[in-house]
């Protein structure tokens, strides 16, 4: 009998990883995740992955070790505290370090579009440092650089439903003309395992059929949840303070600066021909009521402890 080829994911009980990890399970492969989480019995995928405890040191060569592809999908969303984007660049760098010792034959590297290593951005400026590291370790790889991933459990596409449930006036920041391309979370891992069965170095982006200017995309998502919330256009640096009185309120934080101002220039949007399938439109009527009925905290989700 010969045993399944086995492939690490990090966060498969999290958002993009347990798609990527549901998604190497269909094709019969055995997966371990490293994760910081204990892993929930009641979590489907509890008993269908091994775990790694996720520390950015020698054991990670261990937890790497007998693995054809690593697909990683560590990130932060933002600083805080200790957490910073310049320790996430260094920790994906040993990652990869790791996965180079260990053997593994070809890694999945998620970045975001429009990385730039000359961004003002930190998140994209990162991004762009971690896919030089790649390159630049010799591996076999693919980078794939999704534009703004939704689908259930997602933190982005609830909480603006949340909003546009909960408060009397939401606020579109500037002009909202600046367009974003969703792309569903199972197009995203498809995307990530087809890109991991090849044998080329490739950097693809991750992006849906259609685009939208904000504002539009915010409009669509009300109609859907059948918000009756005014929605207006504001000055940035209002839109900004409000999400600032609604972070203090809500214990989160609910969008930084820099994520409002990287959605004002475009960045989340691709300028390839888009590989992801799925229609925003389409999941937004198939969706149960539930888009938006609960708040989903970012600092809950990932700054714990
Ligand atoms: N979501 C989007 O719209 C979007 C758009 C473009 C690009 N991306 C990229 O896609 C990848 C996956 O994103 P995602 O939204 O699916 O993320 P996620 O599941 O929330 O987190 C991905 C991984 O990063 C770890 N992580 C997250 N926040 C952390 C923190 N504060 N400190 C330490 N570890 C942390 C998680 O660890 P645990 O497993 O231990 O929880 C998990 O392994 C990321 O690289 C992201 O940059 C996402």
């Amino acid at each position: 009998m010969t045993v399944a080829e086995l492939d690490v994911v990090t966060g498969a009980f999290s958002y993009t990883g347990r798609h990527i990890a549901e998604a190497l399970l269909e094709q019969g492969r055995r997966v371990r995740t490293l994760t910081r989480q204990s892993p929930d019995p009641a979590h489907p995928l509890a008993d269908r992955v091994q775990v790694s405890p996720f520390a950015f040191d020698r054991s990670l060569d261990e937890s790497l070790r007998g693995a054809d592809t690593l697909y990683n999908t560590f990130w932060v969303r933002f600083e805080r505290g200790s957490t910073t984007f310049g320790r996430a660049v260094e920790n994906t760098r040993a990652l990869f370090d790791a996965a180079k010792r260990a053997g593994v034959r070809r890694v999945v590297h998620v970045s975001v579009a429009n990385p730039d290593a000359a961004s003002p951005f930190p998140y994209f400026r990162g991004k762009a440092q971690t896919e030089e590291a790649l390159r630049a370790s010799g591996m076999s790889h693919a980078i794939v650089r999704p534009t703004l991933v939704y689908g259930a459990r997602d933190i982005l596409v609830n909480n603006i439903a949340w909003g546009l449930r909960h408060v009397p006036v939401f606020l579109v920041a500037g002009d909202g003309r600046y367009e974003v391309q969703p792309v569903s979370v199972e197009d995203t891992a498809r995307i990530c395992v087809d890109a991991g069965s090849r044998g080329d170095d490739v950097t693809l982006d991750a992006a849906g059929p259609d685009r939208w200017t904000y504002e539009e995309f915010v409009r669509l998502i009300a109609r859907a949840v059948r918000a009756r919330t005014w929605i207006v256009r504001s000055p940035t640096s209002v839109a900004l303070s409000a999400a600032r009185v609604a972070g203090m309120l809500l214990r989160d934080v609910v969008v930084t600066r820099d994520e409002l101002l990287a959605l004002e220039a475009g960045l989340l949007v691709s300028h390839e021909p888009p590989l992801g399938t799925e229609r925003f439109e389409t999941w937004l009527a198939n969706t149960p009521g539930t888009l938006g009925r609960r708040y989903t905290s970012e600092l809950a989700r990932n700054f714990r402890g």
